[in-house]
């Protein structure tokens, strides 16, 4: 089968001007090159389709069969829309979830509406323009502060956790001036952090669980945050399956599995989630696009620990997806 990839890679020579992490949710040449390795090895005719400009000309040129989607998009809160609305335009299938899921999911504030509309517990939380606006403490401290609509922690540091209204106000502040969205403040849920995988359609299945442990921060302090990510070796381990009660891993998966379908998420999604002071399953946010760098990205390394390969799973994905548009046989 001709499989086309659509992507958005890092530019080699960010300008200056933006911020530090002002590309970080791109993939690297690398990933690119694993996931086209692997939809190789599957047997696959595999052609490159970047993201942007030159999207529906290099689309023409290559014909594919299928699209397989990881491009995360340019421009504003719709922006990984951009690429499946495209292809639905053109007629052309593709993998992964729709449009309209890859929206409400990346803004983090109309997500959480929609999951406690669901009755899935999620920390409380306001949205704020500017820090001017950012009058009276909203929440109990402490608080998280992060960008509305980015993701791969853009815009989440080490400080996004504030324990004072000063501190909030500040990072507001930053948030709000340095990535020109509203500012998500929520409730910090201080217990453990356990990321999930999903997979599949009618029905989807978790195919792993991890917990985040913070080696150098104890975990009621801890974010997985940008300088957490970078140095991820030395200031992180992964725990699969997580170090928790049965009953709380089965409520993280009941909750991963209606969320899923509450968002409509196709194919393969990773949800993350934080315990509360209580022990109760918060959603953070939910990854439709998840990373698939091998080895770094948290679902390749979930599922590679629960016994897949990271072959199998790229393989798992696309066979999700050709099995939902009626292009195999289940
Ligand atoms: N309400 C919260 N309570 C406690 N920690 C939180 C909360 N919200 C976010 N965090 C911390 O900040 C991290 C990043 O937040 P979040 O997952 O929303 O950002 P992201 O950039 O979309 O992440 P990803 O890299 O998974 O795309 C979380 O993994 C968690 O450690
Ligand atoms: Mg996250």
């Amino acid at each position: 089968m001709r499989v086309g990839l659509a992507y958005n890679v890092k530019p080699a020579d960010p300008p200056d001007h933006l911020p530090e992490d002002a590309f970080e949710e791109y993939d690297s040449e690398a990933t690119v090159g694993h996931i086209c390795g692997a939809l190789s090895l599957l047997g696959h005719d595999v052609r490159r389709i970047p993201a942007g400009a030159g999207f529906v000309d290099a689309l023409r040129d290559s014909r594919p069969d299928i699209v397989f989607n990881i491009a995360e998009g340019e421009g504003g809160r719709c922006r990984e829309a951009h690429v499946p609305a495209v292809l639905e335009m053109l007629g052309l299938p593709y993998v992964g979830s729709d449009p309209l899921t890859l929206s409400v999911t990346l803004d983090k504030p109309v997500a959480k509406k929609l999951v406690s509309y669901e009755g899935f517990p999620t920390p409380e939380f306001r949205t704020y323009r500017s820090a001017a606006e950012f009058g009276e403490p909203p929440l109990p401290f402490p608080v998280i502060v992060k960008p509305a609509f980015e993701g791969s922690s853009k815009g989440v540091r080490l400080s996004s956790r504030a324990a004072s209204f000063e501190q909030a106000r500040e990072m507001v502040r930053f948030v709000t001036e340095t990535y020109r969205q509203e500012a998500l403040v929520e409730a910090f849920a201080p217990g453990a952090e356990v990321t999930v995988g999903v997979l599949g359609n009618d029905p989807p299945r978790v195919a792993g669980m991890m917990e985040i442990v913070p080696k150098t921060v104890p975990r009621g302090e801890f974010v997985y945050s940008l300088e957490v990510k970078r140095d991820w070796e030395n200031q992180v381990s992964y725990r699969v399956p997580p170090a928790l009660p049965k009953a709380t891993l089965a409520e993280i998966e009941r909750c991963a599995l209606g969320i899923y379908r509450a968002l409509g998420c196709r194919d393969f999604s990773r949800i993350d989630f934080r315990l509360d002071a209580g022990g109760i399953p918060q959603f953070i946010e939910c990854n439709p696009l998840p990373g698939l760098s091998p080895g770094y990205g948290d679902l390749p390394i979930m599922t590679e620990r629960m016994g897949m390969p990271y072959l199998s799973l790229i393989g798992e994905i696309l066979s999700h997806a050709l099995i939902r548009l009626g292009m195999a046989q289940a």
